[in-house]
């Protein structure tokens, strides 16, 4: 696998849609937008107590911004604007470049990720470092995928990751040790979970689909023979540049680097120039049943 850079507006370029639903990476060296001087100085003054939070993150729908404990109320109102500020540009951003998504896609949380990624300490499963594809505990897609836009803020330190296969490959190999027969049966209990999250309780009602994909990014960050004998790709991200991926589709970790900015949309599968290559689609061939809910 690869990234790809583009140049941004320039015509007779790789199709940015094709490099990300094959499970590659469509790298700007330069960031296409601008970011104000006195936004990124601010953000480069972000200090988290990681005790606390592993990141700050904003809600571009209900606008508001959390993982803020802690911090002046002056610094919050500027961390909510430069978040804001960086939703909006992304989302134009990715309107421009990937025009096939843009009107089937949900808004998800941005965030900013200010502590140095080399050294931290998080519980297994909130660990950057191990190679794990995306699923979100709290937001079950049903099928739809997860784009990321990433921005490295930093003005000397590149961020690095490291990444492997794609999803088709992992699958194949892995998914039924990770137990899809048992996640593709529908959970009798679906349809009353929905009802109590939908009056407010903290229920989540997972569709099959979603139930494989939280229980594959665990059985991943678990799994040590994956973590040290799959083919691994090497990317430094240079200070300026901005990326954009699947990563529910690319299995990747952090090796380092701080001070990223995140945007997050939900894709729906439907809308892929081929969605034969959506996770939902290869997961759904190999258990032979349909697993949205
Ligand atoms: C992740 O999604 O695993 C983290 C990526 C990053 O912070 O660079
Ligand atoms: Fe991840």
């Amino acid at each position: 696998m690869q990234a790809v850079e583009l140049t941004f507006g320039r015509p007779d370029q790789a199709d940015p849609h094709e490099i990300l639903e094959r499970g590659d990476i469509v790298l700007f060296r330069e960031t296409p937008f601008d970011m104000p001087a006195a936004e990124r100085e601010f953000i480069l003054s972000v200090r988290l107590n990681p005790e606390f939070h592993k990141n700050i993150a904003f809600k571009p729908n209900a606008d508001r911004i959390s993982g803020v404990a802690k911090l002046e109320a002056d610094s919050v109102a500027r961390l909510h604007n430069a978040l804001r500020n960086y939703s909006r540009r992304t989302v134009k951003l990715a309107a421009q470049v990937l025009p096939r998504y843009q009107s089937r896609w949900r808004l998800d949380y941005a965030s900013l990720r200010p502590v140095e990624e080399c050294g931290r300490e998080l519980p297994l499963k909130k660990r950057n470092d191990l190679l794990h594809t995306d699923a979100f505990p709290t937001r079950p897609t049903n099928g739809d995928m997860i784009l990321r836009i990433f921005t490295n803020v930093n003005p000397s330190k590149p961020r690095v990751w490291i990444t492997s296969d794609p999803f088709e490959m992992l699958a194949n190999r892995y998914a039924a040790n990770a137990g899809l027969a048992a996640a593709a049966r529908p959970d009798p209990l679906f349809g009353i979970r929905k009802a109590l999250g939908a009056a407010g309780l903290p229920v989540i009602a997972r569709s099959p689909y979603d139930r494989f994909m939280l229980g594959f990014h665990d059985y991943l960050k678990m799994n040590e023979a994956f973590q040290r004998d799959c083919p691994k790709y090497r990317f430094e991200f240079p200070p300026g540049a901005t990326w954009m991926v699947f990563t529910d589709v690319v299995p990747h970790s952090v090796e380092s680097g701080q001070f990223a900015m995140e945007q997050t949309m939900i894709v729906s599968h439907e809308s892929l120039a081929d969605p034969r290559r959506a996770p939902i689609a290869i997961l759904e061939k190999l258990a032979g049943r349909g697993l949205a809910a």
